[in-house]
């Protein structure tokens, strides 16, 4: 038999259903209300699975899964943008209004009073608004991060590569408080089912949950489907909007984008013809009269080319750019550095690798910058662009 109680909430309701097959429930759990849409469902596993590939790659994996990470991160952003339209538009339980953390029924849930919340509890509620905030402020500044170092993105215009490297630090920080929130979360969840007597994980999978008498009564919201399709395109459209056009604004600090000719003709016979902006002009200003001993080979040309090279090199040398090549490469050393792989930062970035990649057929040595960084030309040299050559091919 239906409880009149419940009766009146479904008729109030309309859309709230009665599991039709009584009979086949067992005891004690003879009505389930559905609580969770299949759209808040949805957007709960699947931020799971984007905030998850962000960690791992973020905090586990190197530059090479950058690509990953953006993807993560942005998918993240997307879906948390989708879900907060449907929280003024979706059913009871999604609405903003069922679970927005009023510090009083904070504090009374905390007491243990308030009664159970079919949908998230006032604590829950606070939680999912600072999981909102902390993956927006991710993506802002990742995107921050992207521009300043390396140019890309719609953000490349407004940062340079310190003022993104700064954000860095907050992306962390804010990552390790993602990290801390969803530990909460997850024991949140844990304690709640305990002292609610059910499973809230797998009300998130079903959507269906238990129905009490003594519930916390909601106020009821019909799904308006339509409204929510409409404001999502819309929030879509500015967002592609804006992604062009900020994209395609002038980006301070690019390298130079055309080789001149001249250079890649005489500097590109033996290896990569090295962006100007790698090396700072007094390397180039050092390297540049002592090519007749150029590391081992006689690399020498006229004096009238070897000067005109030499102004070249200086005049778009790493002190004209603002990628991180050109400011992490010759940072902190006493003299200019006459070759890139010389460098402690080069050291760095590719002690992970394999001696025996970098003597592979195809790569050759070290200095074949472009056998792994396809943009090696333009400067840039972005985690996004690197591409290591296939283990077939290496002896
Ligand atoms: C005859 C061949 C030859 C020519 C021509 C040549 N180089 Fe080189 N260069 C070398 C060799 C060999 C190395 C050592 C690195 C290696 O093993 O590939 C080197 C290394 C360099 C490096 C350091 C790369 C690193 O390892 O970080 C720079 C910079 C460089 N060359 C600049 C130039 C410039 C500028 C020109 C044109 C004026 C030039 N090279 C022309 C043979 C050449
Ligand atoms: C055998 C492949 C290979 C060669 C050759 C190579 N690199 Fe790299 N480089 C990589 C990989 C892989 C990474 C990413 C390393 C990581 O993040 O763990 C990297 C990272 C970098 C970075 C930092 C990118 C970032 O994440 O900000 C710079 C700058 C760079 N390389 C410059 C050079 C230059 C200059 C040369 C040539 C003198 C060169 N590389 C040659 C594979 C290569």
């Amino acid at each position: 038999m239906v409880p009149e109680r419940f009766a009146e909430d479904a008729d109030r309701t309309g859309h709230i259903m009665l599991q039709k097959n009584t009979e086949q429930t067992r005891e004690g759990q003879g009505l389930t209300v559905p609580v969770w849409d299949i759209w808040v469902r949805l957007f709960h596993w699947l931020l799971l699975a984007c905030v998850a590939t962000a960690t791992v790659t973020g905090f586990f994996a190197d530059a090479t899964w950058l690509r990953l990470h953006i993807a993560g991160g942005l998918g993240a952003a997307g879906l948390v943008l989708a879900r907060i339209v449907w929280g003024f538009t979706g059913p009871t339980h999604a609405r903003f209004k069922d679970f927005f953390p009023r510090p009083s029924a904070v504090m009374e849930h905390l007491r243990g009073g308030g009664g159970r919340h079919r949908g998230h509890n006032p604590l829950g509620g606070a939680m999912v608004f600072a999981f909102f905030l902390a993956i927006l402020f991710l993506a802002a500044t990742g995107l921050a991060i992207l521009g300043g170092a390396f140019k890309t993105g719609p953000l490349a215009f407004a940062f340079t590569f310190q003022s993104g490297h700064a954000m860095e630090e907050v992306h962390e920080l804010i990552a390790l408080a993602l990290l801390v929130m969803i530990g909460l979360h997850v024991a949140g969840v844990v304690l709640e089912s305990f002292r609610s007597r059910e499973n809230l994980a797998r009300g998130m999978v079903t959507g269906e949950k238990e129905w009490r008498a003594d519930d916390h009564q909601p106020r009821i919201a019909r799904p308006r489907g339509l409204a929510a399709a409409a404001a999502i395109a819309a929030v879509g459209a500015v967002l592609i909007l804006a992604n062009t056009g900020l994209s395609a604004r002038p980006v301070p600090g690019m390298p130079v984008a055309n080789l001149d000719p001249t250079y890649a003709q005489e500097c590109g016979d033996c290896h990569t013809v090295y962006h100007p902006s790698l090396l700072p002009a007094a390397s180039w200003r050092a390297l540049m009269p002592r090519l007749a001993d150029h590391f081992g080979e006689n690399a020498s040309l006229g004096p009238e080319l070897t000067a005109e090279l030499e102004a070249y090199l200086v005049a778009h040398a790493a002190e004209t750019a603002d990628t991180k090549a050109a400011n992490r490469m010759a940072r902190g050393l006493d003299a200019p550095p006459l070759a890139m792989t010389e460098t402690p930062f080069w050291k760095h970035q590719h002690e992970d690798l394999a001696k025996a990649l970098f003597a592979s057929d195809a790569v050759g040595s070290a200095s074949n910058c472009a056998a792994c960084h396809l943009d090696a030309e333009t400067g840039l040299f972005s985690p996004l662009s690197i591409s290591i050559p296939k283990q077939e091919t290496i002896r």
